[in-house]
């Protein structure tokens, strides 16, 4: 038997009510901070990834799906493609590609799959989903302000309130700018070498290649070490501090609590200043379910104009995750109002009623002519439908129709014109 890939997974209902609670709930918080929708190709070429993202990061050098594709003729070399792993990359190259610089700020969001080969585990998947937030512009239309900071981690925290999320909490820090960072790493680097032989093996790995990862670190016996290295906030430099301070001041006063993490990294190579992300005590080990940051260059370094901006992804699959402890798929999906069951030879007149029922929005599972009565009960039943409407000769000449509450048992026979009416009472 042919299975999903690992990694991959079939959402299926009812589950799905849930991802589509998640997905309407977001369209409509982002909608109050005037965010349009941008869709984005699931493939881009490999180079965007390398640039944008960064070559040095495990996402890129690690975990990507990437393949040659074939030229038109034997002889053409092929382009190098990716599958993508994030959305930022992608929407900052529409950004460039299509101009949008031109309409002063842009609040994009786009939603849907992304793709890492990573080791599969609860709550980690090589097809997974992203619920993904930017705002972008030029800088004179405001987006380096750190007032956009705040209002995106204001608006996440309302639409995680609104989907009935408490538990959250929102870690913040500022990974300064490349100057800082420059000075950073070289500090950390001093303060690696002396130590690093007594570190876990990938933890000397990226001593050499990429120190700020050594933060990511969770082995147990790293940590001593761990904590007596230098952290970035002590390399920030005048405006990236003031730039922090004011983004703090503003989440104070609007009342979005967070707590601020020194160690906070983040695993993508373009971010600038704000770093954050929101946990949830839900999910274990994997327990972000979003992050995201400011990432000031990212316009520059993929050859557009400067273009300051902040983001976000949640991991859907996570936020739904963390949302099953309390909300349940069958309290958001609905289930059938009536279920309509046609006597012998009477299929025609039963699609007749159904169609005329659902031009009302109510939600009708139609039967079959074919099953006895008792067959049609149970398939009511079955389908969690409310009520069992009859459809006979008898009910057509008379143009009222049995009418059954599958709940109480009462039944009752209501003319044509009044059954959309009394179903949805
Ligand atoms: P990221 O931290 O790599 O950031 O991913 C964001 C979220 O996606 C994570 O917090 C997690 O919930 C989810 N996620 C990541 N990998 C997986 C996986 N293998 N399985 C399940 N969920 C996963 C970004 O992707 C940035 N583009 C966010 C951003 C937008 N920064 C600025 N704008």
């Amino acid at each position: 038997m042919i299975k999903a890939v690992r990694g991959t997974r079939d959402l299926l209902p009812p589950e799905t009510a849930l991802w589509n609670f998640v997905e309407s709930a977001a369209r409509d918080v982002f909608r109050a901070y005037n965010f349009q929708e941008i869709r984005t190709p699931i493939f881009e070429e490999t180079a965007l990834f390398a640039r944008g993202v960064g070559e040095e990061t495990d996402i890129v050098s690690k975990e990507m799906y990437t393949w040659e594709d074939r030229g038109r003729a034997a002889s053409d070399k092929g382009q190098s493609l990716t599958l993508r792993p994030e959305a930022t990359a992608g929407i900052v190259r529409a950004y460039i590609e299509h101009k949008l610089a031109d309409r002063g700020l842009n609040k994009l969001y786009c939603i849907g799959p992304m793709f890492r080969r990573e080791r599969p585990q609860k709550g980690r998947y090589r097809q997974f989903y992203q619920i993904d937030a930017e705002i972008i512009g030029p800088a004179s239309a405001g987006s380096e302000s750190p007032a956009r900071d705040a209002e995106l981690l204001e608006m996440l925290a309302t639409l995680l309130d609104r989907l009935g999320m408490t538990d959250w909490k929102l870690q913040l820090n500022s990974v300064g700018c490349p100057n800082d960072r420059t000075q950073f790493n070289q500090a950390l680097r001093q303060a690696l070498e002396p130590v690093k032989d007594k570190m876990c093996a990938d933890c000397q790995r990226r001593a050499l290649t990429n120190p700020l990862r050594v933060f990511d670190c969770k082995v147990p016996e790293d940590q001593p070490i761990i904590e007596t290295l230098p952290r970035i906030n002590q390399f920030l430099d005048e405006a990236c501090r003031t730039h922090f301070e004011a983004v703090q001041a503003i989440l104070k006063k609007v009342g979005v609590p967070f707590s601020l993490n020194d160690r906070l990294v983040r695993g993508l190579a373009y971010y600038t200043r704000t770093a954050f992300e929101f946990t949830h005590g839900a999910l274990g080990a994997q327990n972000a379910i979003l992050g995201g940051g400011r990432y000031d260059g990212l316009s520059e370094a993929l050859g557009g104009p400067p273009a300051p901006g902040i983001g976000f992804a949640i991991g859907e699959d996570r936020l739904v995750m963390s949302l099953e402890e309390k909300t349940s798929a069958e309290s958001v999906s609905r289930k059938p109002d009536a279920y309509i069951a046609p006597m012998a030879g009477m299929n025609g007149d039963a699609a007749r009623l159904a169609r005329a029922l659902r031009r009302h929005d109510l939600v009708i599972e139609l039967g079959d002519d074919s099953f006895r009565l008792k067959k049609s009960f149970e398939a009511a039943t079955r389908a969690g439908a409310k009520y069992i409407l009859i459809v006979g000769e008898d009910e057509v000449k008379a143009d009222a129709f049995a009418l059954k509450n599958l709940r109480t048992g009462e039944q009752i026979s209501v003319p044509r014109g009044d059954l959309a009416r009394r179903i949805q009472g």
